[in-house]
């Protein structure tokens, strides 16, 4: 079902259980018949996917920030342009995992480049397409990064605690500032709990009301 085109993000530190809430936000709208075009950043097309490959080798190669910064702005300016604004236009709900909001929590807050630069680079990259709804999973970064301990760790997970706490004030920050657009949610409380705030909040801001078709 077309129900008309609505821009979701999600963002949050390490071991937020972002990608377990847009999968079951994915399941709710398709009971109700709405088939979501889900995808994550960085990737989402064969270039992104590229770039990602970059930030996740075990052994990446040296970067500067401000290639950092463009690198991911890379990597959306491709996914932007091929799929989410042709999604959105053909009048579809789009979720996706991480967008501009990750630049400037990470390289503007993490990184400590300068905000307006981050703006700037993310503006050139989505056109100035914003998200309609971002739900902010917030949780103190130790307890994120305790979850991904058995792992191998990427670029990111390896930074100090500093960068992610950094990461995690500007998340705090952005959100304060633009309380319309986005939501902060304790990410620590019940996965099925924090999927009905979500699902509440989206039924409000879809363009028409969904049912539910009964399974
Ligand atoms: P990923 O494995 O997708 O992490 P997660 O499951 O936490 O989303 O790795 C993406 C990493 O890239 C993550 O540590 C955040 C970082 N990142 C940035 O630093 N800037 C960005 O603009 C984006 C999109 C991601």
């Amino acid at each position: 079902m077309e129900i008309g085109s609505l821009f979701i993000t999600f963002e949050g530190t390490e071991g937020s259980g972002k990608s377990t809430q847009v999968k079951l936000l994915r399941r709710k709208l398709a009971r109700r018949g709405v088939a979501a075009v889900l995808t994550a950043e960085p990737g989402g097309t064969p270039l992104s996917n590229r770039i990602r490959s970059l930030f996740k080798a075990q052994h990446p190669p040296p970067m500067v920030p401000l290639a950092e910064l463009l690198l991911f702005n890379a990597a959306r300016a491709q996914l932007v342009e091929t799929v989410i604004k042709p999604s959105l236009a053909a009048g579809k709900v789009v979720i996706c995992d991480r967008y501009t909001g990750s630049t400037l929590a990470y390289q503007g807050f993490g990184r400590c480049m300068d905000l307006d630069l981050v703006e700037t680079a993310n503006r050139l990259a989505t056109g100035g397409l914003q998200p309609d709804l971002v739900f902010l999973l917030d949780l103190p970064p130790g307890v994120g990064l305790q979850r991904k301990s058995d792992q191998r760790l990427d670029r990111f997970e390896r930074e100090a605690l500093e960068f992610h706490e950094r990461v995690r004030e500007g998340y705090l920050t952005l959100s304060r500032r633009d309380p319309q657009r986005w939501v902060i949610l304790e990410a620590e409380q019940d996965p099925v709990a924090l999927s009905q705030s979500i699902w509440d909040r989206v039924q409000e801001a879809l363009p028409v009301e969904v049912g539910c078709k009964g399974y």
